[in-house]
């Protein structure tokens, strides 16, 4: 048992001296085994972390392309036509008429829309002159356009002779705006699933010329939308 008793003093005191001892050797296979066990480790776990991020990065892409498909527009809103008739009658306000023909239209590709009862105003230096129902709940199809045409009159329209004589005047100069707000609440549709309600509101300014007819400039355009 000579050997034996040799080993612990070369592998404890002077390892560098005898390298070719076979402590040496046991040691190196003991510390090699360990690098290696660790660099394994090191090596899966960070195979598993690229495994990990690629799949964060693949499920951050699909759903920005899914957002990016399924992203609902709001619906879009056009003034075409806009007539105030009796403008030129100075006791005109008894029987005037404003008539308008506005479009909605449901831009999205799959996207339906839900309006709940909407309704258009009308208004002359922000006071409401008129209102009316103009749809009973309606659903709208992707890439679609509702026309949107009232008339007010009567008791849907309220014009005293102090607010007549206003607009007179202002048409003397050639020019009355007035504004027109379309208001329903919204809901969109995708696929199966409904979105909550929102309510929406459409402001149309309108500038009508001294026949009562809408002025060119003020025709066809898009009305900007916002949510409240
Ligand atoms: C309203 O305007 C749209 C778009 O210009 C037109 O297609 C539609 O026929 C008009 N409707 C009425 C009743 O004037």
């Amino acid at each position: 048992m000579n050997s034996p008793s040799h080993l612990p003093v070369h592998h404890t005191d002077t390892p560098e001296q005898h390298p070719t001892a076979p402590t040496k050797r046991h040691h190196s296979a003991r510390y090699y085994a360990h690098r290696v066990k660790e660099s394994l480790t090191t090596r899966v776990s960070k195979l598993i972390c690229a495994i990990f991020l690629s799949l964060l990065l693949i499920i951050g892409i699909i759903t920005f392309i899914l957002w990016l498909s399924l992203r609902p527009h709001r619906p879009r809103f056009f003034i075409h036509d806009f007539t105030v008739t009796g403008l030129s009658l100075e006791n005109g306000f008894e029987s005037a008429q404003i008539v308008f023909n506005a479009t909605a239209r449901n831009s999205n590709l799959n996207i339906g829309i839900y309006y709940d009862a909407m309704s258009g105003s009308v208004y002359y230096k922000e006071q409401k002159i008129g209102s009316t129902p103009l749809l009973d709940s309606y659903y709208e199809g992707p890439k679609t356009t509702k026309v949107l045409t009232a008339a007010l009159s009567g008791a849907t329209l309220n014009i005293d002779r102090q607010r007549w004589m206003e607009i007179s005047n202002e048409r003397s100069k050639g020019v009355v705006v007035f504004r027109l707000e379309i208001t329903s609440t919204i809901r969109f549709r995708i696929s199966a699933w409904d979105s909550k309600r929102h309510v929406m509101h459409a402001n149309c300014p309108v500038s009508v010329g001294s026949d009562g007819m809408i002025l060119p400039s003020s025709k066809d355009l898009r009305c900007p939308v916002y949510f409240t």
